[in-house]
Formats: structure tokens, C-alpha cells, sequence
């Protein structure tokens, strides 16, 4: 965050409470009904899940024990049998719900799709019975490697059914990425697309499935299925891919939903931390359907009535949770939209709202910066009028977007709900109740009940009030990350030791400081680790500085987030180079396009500076602080005095 976002969010006082029109109808209607669940959850938690679970989820078989907590590992609904495709489409298909639009699906090119349960459900079937066809059997795992189109729902929906986990890789990732992925979780199948449509131009996916699985790449990998969407020449390798029009044609359209375990492994994805490698976020059955399907209905207060509209990609947990498994499991109407505003469609985002009358919006602060800088003339020229709730997710918000997200789009009617919450918490966290808490811009209010936040110090006490602290949670949760993939180890490490009370007590340390105002609204300060945030989407600053150094060119790299009034940060990054050479233009422009090949477009480095040599101390770490401090053109702040030579600074200073 800049200084002037971060000044502007502590000066924030004004309060923006639920009109009484809008609290009348909401299904959770006063801060009291708040706290009172929120006391319900605290003095007897097991209680409070096992009920919400029992009149919320459909079960082929109950649990013994609701939760079996052996810090850091939980087990939430030990020994019930669940199926999630079953409670996101079967259970529908005997109300009236059976022809109402589950998806409705927009393209990029104008194209569009709505499809009802009951279509949803067949279309499912039929990816299953092909999953099968194709030698997939329960606990094996899946790679979907897709554009934004219902397929991709469709091919996770078909993996719960089967029992089989899915690992989702966001289409914008290289080849390399991609069989990182695919490499670490013994991927069966892949799931993918000929390419998608994105911003005008068509994104080629097949080819990078190709590269990544040349030369037997990834030898688990027997067999790619690709849906048609963009209709580019791709190569088919024979008897290892298939069209999936193909193979739908003669699957049926019947596949029983297999009972899970409510511990079974649901899917995988990849997020990245502060080591080099990417960790396989592991979420289970049971609690993970739960928790999605629960925080969908109280915080978007969901009606039958509502058209859900959730910009993000299913590539990443937000897709995951909020486009296709919470909407779904409650029922409701979820839009999925491949496109998004670019210089010839600015306004698109309002068409769709109009189109469709959607009455609930969710994207992220850099894209309502972005959409701040096209114009209000755009959204003024539209119809929004039935936008009744607004979301907002990603990263911390400046006051000043979420006032113009309020008076702008929601007209100033709308409550927003700023949700912070991660991939490894699967589900909200924190977030206001949209008829419940008077929302404060730039803070995401109170926690969710059930879940026990604070904001502490390295041993874990308390922090005073407007005191900067770490931002912990405190008793286990059902949609909590149950590992990192093949490594418990890290598990423990990267969330549980951080933060070490002296009572032994285990807290789940999330990455982020925050503080608590005197009113006990939380505001998160951001990541206090060296993990960026780049327009939503998080990067390890090591994960881009192992890409640059595996160019033959590059001695040694250190990655820092620059302030981006857009991005909320951009990539900058330090090099030094083997040998004598001297940095030029060139070389930059083939370090960022070597970094986009390692990783994809979106760790692209937006600058890289040549240096002789990195600020270290004397221990020989990187001084990172400093290097933060130049990469957004302010003066070296703080103590300097741990630094070996002090020249290095000079010529840092005077760039490249
Ligand atoms: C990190 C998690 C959860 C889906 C999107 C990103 C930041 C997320 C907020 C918010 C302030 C937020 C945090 C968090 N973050 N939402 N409302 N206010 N910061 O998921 O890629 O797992 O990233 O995003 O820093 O730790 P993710």
C-alpha cells in the first residue's frame, strides 16, 4: 500500500449503517442477531457447526464427531458421507428450483448461455461418465486448465461427483507453471480448452498443455480432454487427447454422486508463500462445503430472487468458492463472465448488470481503480438500479475507491461487504453482514461467526487498540486448509509458528497485519511477509527471483513490491549479472519475457534495475526495506547502520 492509501485509511471515520429497507428484508437484520450468533458459535462451537450442518447440507451418512482437533490438523465432521456436486445440483433438482438458472454464462465475443439445474446436472453427468470412460477413478486428480467458461464449473462439478480432486490452474499461467502443478499432484487427466477469449485476443491453451507435457513431462498424465471454444487449429496427439464434443455425444447423462468421506480430499491450489515453490493448498468435503455454502448465504443475504455475479476467474479460490460451490450449494443464480472492460468494451461490466438485472456484485479494488479511472460517465449511462448488495475482495481498499464503488454503483443504497479472507481460509473470515453492520470504507468489519480473530503480538498477546499487530486466528474453522500438499511439515512451519504463546496455545497466523479500532473493527494492513499483492493476485517475491535466476545471464535477484495506484503493487525487481556485464534495455525486456514464460504474465516485472551489488547486512541478507524504499522513490527510511556497504546504496540511488 502507498503512504497516502495507508494515511487515508487511519484518518477513516465514517460509518455507513444498513438502510432500514434494506435490514427489514435481510435474513440476519441487526448487530444483536449478529452477536448473538456470534456468542452462539463462541461458547459451544462443535454445537453450532453440527446444527448449521445438519439443516444446511444434504448427508448420506452423519458424523460421530463433529471435530477432531489435533493442532495444527483438523478433521471436521469425522466419518460422515457427503457428495458437494450432490448438494450444489441433485438436492435441487426435486424443488422448483430444478429449472431455474444455476449459471448463467457471458462470453467475450457477445456470445452467452444460461444453463438450469437440471441442464447442469446433466452436463455433469455426462463430464463424469467421460472422466471414467477415460480410466479416472475416486482419489485420482485432475487438472483443469481452463478460460472462463461453464465447462470449467462443469469439469469441477464432475470431480466432486466422482470422488476424483481437482487441481484448478488459472489460465493465465506459462507451460512451466503449469507442469510445476500438474508435476507436484500427479495429474490423471487434463481438462482444458483449444483457448479462451480475453480482452479481444484469444489466449492459446492447448499449446501450453502440449509443452507442458512433451517429452513425457509429466508421465502420470494418460489422457487431455479439450473443449472447443475458440475454434484456433491446435494439435490433437493421438490417443492422448480427446474433443470432449466427442466424447460427450455418447455419455449418459446419469452418474450417481459417490458418497464421500467428509474428509476427502476435494482439491488442490497452488498459492504462492514466501519460499520459491508454490504450496498445494489442501481442502477437504465436508467442512469446505459447509463453510462456502454458509458464508455465500449470510453475507450476500442470498434470495431466490438474486442474479450473483462474481467477477473473479475460477482459477482462484475466489472462482472456487464464490462462483461455483457457495451459489450452488444454496441454489442460487451465479453469472460467469469470460470478458472484462478494456479500452474498445469500458462499460461492459454494466451492460452485463443491466442485461441480466443482477443484484449482487463482487470484484476487487484494483478493478474498481481501474474502472474509477474509464469514467462514471459509463456506469451513469446504464440501469444499475437493481444492484442491491456490493462486494469486495483482494486486498485492503482505499477509502476513496469504496466511497466511489458506494455512490457510483451502489447508488449509495448498497451496503458493501469487504470480505478478507485467503485460499488456505477457504471461506470469509472477515466481513460485515450486509443488514447487520454499519460498514466503515477500508475496513473488513468483524469476524464471521465461529470464527475466533485477534490481532496479537510475535508471543501472541493481545495488542492495545489502534496497535499494529498480527492478525490470528484462534480456533479451528471447517473450511480451514487442512495441509500443504505431500508436506505436513510445511504446513506447520508456514501457519502455526510464527506466532508461539507461551501457554503452547496453536494460532493460525494468516500473514497480514492489522489493527482494531476502539470500536473492535478489524482493518487489515496488508502482508507483512514477502508476499506482493498484484491487482488481487498474489505473488512470492521469491518465486519471481528463482525465475529470473534460472536466466544464465543473472547472478543474483531480489523482487519487491512497488506502490501502484492501479495494481495496489507492481513487480520491481533488483539484478545483478554474472560476469562483467552491463544491464541493457534489451536484456531488461528478456528477463521480463523469460519471467512470463517461467511463470506467466502476471509476475511480469513491471521495471528491473541493473545493480553491481545488493544492500546487504553483514550476515549477508538482502536489506529488502531499502530496496522497497527505492523502488518507490523515497528516501532510505530507517536504520541503515546493519549495512555493509554503505556504496552500494549510493549507486542504488542513482539507478541503472
Ligand atoms: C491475501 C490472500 C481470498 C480471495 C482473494 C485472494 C489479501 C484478501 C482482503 C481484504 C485486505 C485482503 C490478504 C490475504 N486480502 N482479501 N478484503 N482486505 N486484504 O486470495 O490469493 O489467497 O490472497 O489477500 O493479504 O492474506 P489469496
Amino acid at each position: 500500500m502507498s503512504q497516502a492509501t495507508i494515511e487515508s485509511i487511519l484518518k477513516e471515520q465514517r460509518t455507513f449503517p444498513p438502510s432500514p429497507e434494506f435490514a427489514a428484508q435481510a435474513s440476519i437484520s441487526s448487530m444483536d442477531e449478529y452477536r448473538q450468533l456470534y456468542e452462539k458459535a463462541q461458547a459451544d462451537p462443535a454445537g453450532f457447526w453440527a446444527e448449521l450442518a445438519e439443516q444446511e447440507l444434504h448427508w448420506f451418512q452423519k458424523w460421530d464427531q463433529v471435530l477432531d482437533w489435533q493442532p495444527p490438523f483438523a478433521k471436521w465432521f469425522v466419518n460422515g458421507k457427503l457428495n458437494l456436486s450432490y448438494n450444489c445440483l441433485d438436492r435441487h433438482l426435486t424443488t422448483w428450483r430444478k429449472n431455474k438458472a444455476a449459471l448463467i454464462w457471458e462470453g467475450e465475443p457477445g456470445d452467452s448461455r444460461t444453463l438450469t439445474y437440471a441442464q447442469l446436472h446433466r452436463e455433469v453427468c455426462q463430464m463424469a461418465n467421460v472422466y471414467k470412460q477415460l480410466g479416472v477413478k475416486k482419489g485420482d486428480l485432475v487438472g483443469i486448465y481452463m478460460p472462463m467458461i461453464p465447462e470449467a464449473a462443469i469439469a469441477m462439478l464432475a470431480c466432486a461427483r466422482i470422488g476424483a480432486a481437482h487441481s484448478v490452474i488459472f489460465g493465465g499461467f506459462s507451460a512451466e507453471a503449469l507442469k510445476a502443478r500438474l508435476l507436484d499432484a500427479n495429474a490423471k487427466l487434463v481438462v482444458t480448452a483449444d483457448g479462451g477469449f480475453r480482452k479481444d485476443k484469444i489466449v492459446p491453451l492447448k499449446p501450453a498443455v502440449d509443452e507442458a507435457l512433451q517429452d513425457d513431462g509429466v508421465p502420470s498424465v494418460d489422457n487431455v480432454l479439450v473443449v472447443r471454444r475458440t475454434e484456433q487449429k491446435i494439435h490433437m496427439e493421438p490417443g492422448r487427447d480427446h474433443w470432449w464434443h466427442d466424447l460427450q455425444a455418447g455419455a449418459s447423462k446419469d452418474c450417481p454422486a459417490e458418497p464421500m468421506d467428509s474428509e476427502d480430499l476435494l482439491f488442490i491450489l497452488y498459492t504462492s508463500g514466501t519460499t520459491g515453490k508454490p504450496k498445494g493448498v489442501v481442502h477437504t468435503t465436508g467442512g469446505y462445503n459447509l463453510y462456502t455454502h454458509i458464508t455465500c448465504k449470510w453475507t450476500f443475504d442470498l434470495k431466490d430472487t438474486d442474479v450473483y455475479w462474481c467477477t473473479a476467474d475460477v482459477g482462484w479460490i475466489t472462482g472456487h468458492s464464490y462462483i461455483v460451490y457457495g451459489p450452488l450449494s444454496n441454489g442460487a443464480t451465479s453469472l460467469m463472465f469470460e470478458g472484462a472492460p478494456r479500452p474498445s468494451n469500458p462499460g461492459c461490466l454494466w451492460d452485463v448488470v443491466e442485461k441480466y438485472g443482477v443484484t449482487i456484485f463482487y470484484t476487487a479494488p484494483t478493478a474498481i481503480r481501474a474502472l474509477i479511472k474509464m469514467g462514471e460517465h459509463l456506469p451513469n449511462a446504464r440501469d444499475l438500479s437493481s444492484l442491491r448488495i456490493l462486494g469486495t475482495v483482494g486486498e485492503p481498499i482505499n477509502p476513496e475507491a469504496w466511497m466511489w464503488y458506494h455512490r457510483v454503483i451502489g447508488g449509495g443504497r448498497c451496503p458493501i461487504v469487504d470480505t478478507w479472507w485467503q485460499t488456505e481460509t477457504g471461506g470469509f473470515m472477515l466481513t460485515p453482514l450486509p443488514g447487520a453492520t454499519a460498514t466503515k470504507p477500508g475496513s473488513a468489519t468483524f469476524p464471521f461467526p465461529g470464527i475466533i480473530a485477534d490481532i496479537v503480538d510475535l508471543e501472541g498477546n493481545p495488542v492495545a487498540d489502534n496497535q499494529g499487530g498480527y492478525l490470528v486466528i484462534k480456533h479451528p474453522w471447517p473450511s480451514m486448509m487442512r495441509t500443504v500438499y505431500g508436506d505436513d511439515e510445511r504446513f506447520r512451519r508456514t501457519y502455526w509458528e510464527h506466532i508461539a504463546p507461551q501457554d503452547g496455545q496453536s494460532l493460525y497466523f494468516a500473514g497480514d497485519g492489522a489493527r482494531r479500532d476502539e470500536d473492535g473493527y478489524f482493518w487489515v494492513m496488508g502482508r507483512v511477509d514477502d508476499v506482493i499483492n498484484v491487482s488481487g493476485h498474489r505473488l512470492g517475491t521469491m518465486e519471481v527471483e528463482s525465475a529470473l535466476v534460472s536466466h544464465p545471464a543473472v547472478a543474483e535477484a531480489a523482487v519487491v513490491g512497488r506502490p501502484d495506484e492501479v495494481k495496489g503493487e507492481d513487480v520491481f525487481a533488483f539484478v545483478t549479472l554474472e560476469g562483467s556485464g552491463d544491464g541493457s534495455e534489451a536484456l531488461a525486456e528478456e528477463l521480463k519475457a523469460h519471467v512470463v514464460k517461467e511463470i506467466g504474465a502476471i509476475a511480469r516485472p513491471s521495471e528491473i534495475r541493473f545493480t553491481d551489488a545488493m544492500p546487504k547486512t553483514r550476515s549477508g541478507k538482502i536489506m529488502r526495506r531499502l530496496l522497497r524504499n527505492l523502488a518507490a522513490g523515497q528516501e532510505v527510511a530507517g536504520d541503515t547502520s546493519t549495512l555493509e556497504d554503505r556504496s552500494v546504496l549510493d549507486k542504488l540511488r542513482g539507478g541503472a
